[in-house]
């Protein structure tokens, strides 16, 4: 169990942490959530004593990590960090990079610091890469290593800071799933991450960070679906929906479309159905809208539900009621309705956006 009392942590121009209460029980798989900037890797960083809290304790067992006569390598063996980046020694075999640290640390022989390697390397889905290097593997693999090098350690806590963030995203999925296992074998785990399926599928329980602390601490169902608090609602929402505002014919439209795949991205939004997000987006504002609006303003709301994979897209703009569905034979709406699988035009009775447009996106 970690139990952490009136822990705060100052850095010269911030104090991320101000006052984090809170106890972690055995076997807890803990999301860590939370705007950019709020303490999420402060907080690990403090657990395992990579940083030096400015006040309070941490308890990890009977131990108080935060007491100076306390032995930081015996907290780091009991602890393993995954970062975002890897680590990997590149001039070491994949099989040694797993075997080192045992064998320095733990003092293990070489037999058995190899069989457990070798396990583990089984374990994550590589056992033929043992004799690569580094540098001859995918960012998947290179991860899915440094799990496994941590595992070799045998920590009875895993930390682990955006694991899958630093992939491409072709690759986060088999670090996931790695991640998934580990979580099914009742090791205590805390992770940072953006990805709010992954981080809602794998939990028991999840911290939203934000106000110099843990804001709400909850289920992920409590969190995710019925948020009891006001600044996490608002994060729970924005995840959802997806706002693009234009309020000139200068905006940025690269900025909008990388918004949209972020969105998508966030959301495990499958490619195909990212791309007609983003096709429908465009041939709406760029090719339909902003040639016939004197000044436009129009605000757009993506709205994706994973039950059903279903996305909507409404678009809100002012001008007099003008149907651009309308024009059917134009090419742009050709092409809008290879991404679209239903367009409706209403007009509503808001003096500023008279027109709106709610258009399901193809799956
Ligand atoms: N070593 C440091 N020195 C000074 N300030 C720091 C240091 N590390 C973090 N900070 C500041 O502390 C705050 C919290 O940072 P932290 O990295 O914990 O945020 P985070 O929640 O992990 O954000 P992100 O989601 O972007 O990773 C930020 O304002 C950051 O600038
Ligand atoms: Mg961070």
């Amino acid at each position: 169990m970690i139990r952490i009392e009136h822990l705060r942590k100052e850095y010269p121009n911030a104090v991320p942490l101000e006052d984090v209460n809170v106890e972690i029980h055995d076997g807890d798989v803990i999301a860590v959530i939370g705007p950019s900037g709020t303490g999420k890797s402060t907080l690990l960083r403090c657990i395992n004593r990579l940083d030096t809290p400015t006040a309070g304790h941490i308890w990890v067992g009977d131990v108080d990590v935060t007491d100076p006569k306390t032995d930081l390598g015996k907290i780091r063996q009991k602890m393993g960090m995954v970062f975002q980046s890897f680590n990997l020694f590149g001039h070491m075999t994949v099989i040694e990079n797993i075997m080192v640290p045992p064998m320095d640390l733990l003092g293990k022989s070489k037999q058995e610091a190899y069989d457990e390697g070798m396990r583990l390397l089984r374990m994550v889905g590589l056992r033929e890469r043992g004799l690569n290097y580094p540098d001859q593997l995918s960012g998947g693999q290179k991860q899915r290593v440094a799990i496994a090098r941590t595992l070799a350690m045998d920590p009875e806590i895993i930390l682990l800071d955006e694991p899958t963030s630093a992939l491409d995203p072709t690759m986060v999925g088999e670090v996931q799933a790695v991640i998934s296992d580990l979580a099914k074998t009742g090791k205590t785990m805390m992770i940072v991450t953006h990805e709010m399926n992954f981080a809602r599928s794998i939990s028991n329980r999840v911290f939203y960070m934000d106000e110099g602390g843990i804001y709400e601490d909850g289920t992920p169902e409590q969190i995710f679906d019925d948020p009891q608090k006001e600044n996490t609602r608002r994060f729970i929402r924005k995840l959802k929906v997806l706002e693009l505002i234009i309020e000139s014919r200068n905006y940025d439209f690269h900025g909008m479309v990388s918004e949209i795949e972020n969105y998508c991205f966030k959301n495990q939004v499958n490619p195909k159905i990212t791309q007609h997000i983003q096709l429908a987006f465009e041939e709406t504002i760029q090719n339909l809208l902003l040639p016939v609006l004197k000044s436009p303003k129009i605000h757009t709301v993506v709205e994706y539900s994973s039950d059903d994979e279903k996305a909507v897209m409404s678009v809100f703009y002012n001008g007099d009621r003008y149907d651009h569905t309308e024009k059917a034979d134009d090419l742009s709406v050709t092409v809008l309705k290879s991404a679209v699988s239903e367009i409706t035009y209403v007009e509503t009775d808001n003096e500023e956006f008279k027109n709106k447009i709610v258009m399901t996106i193809k799956q």
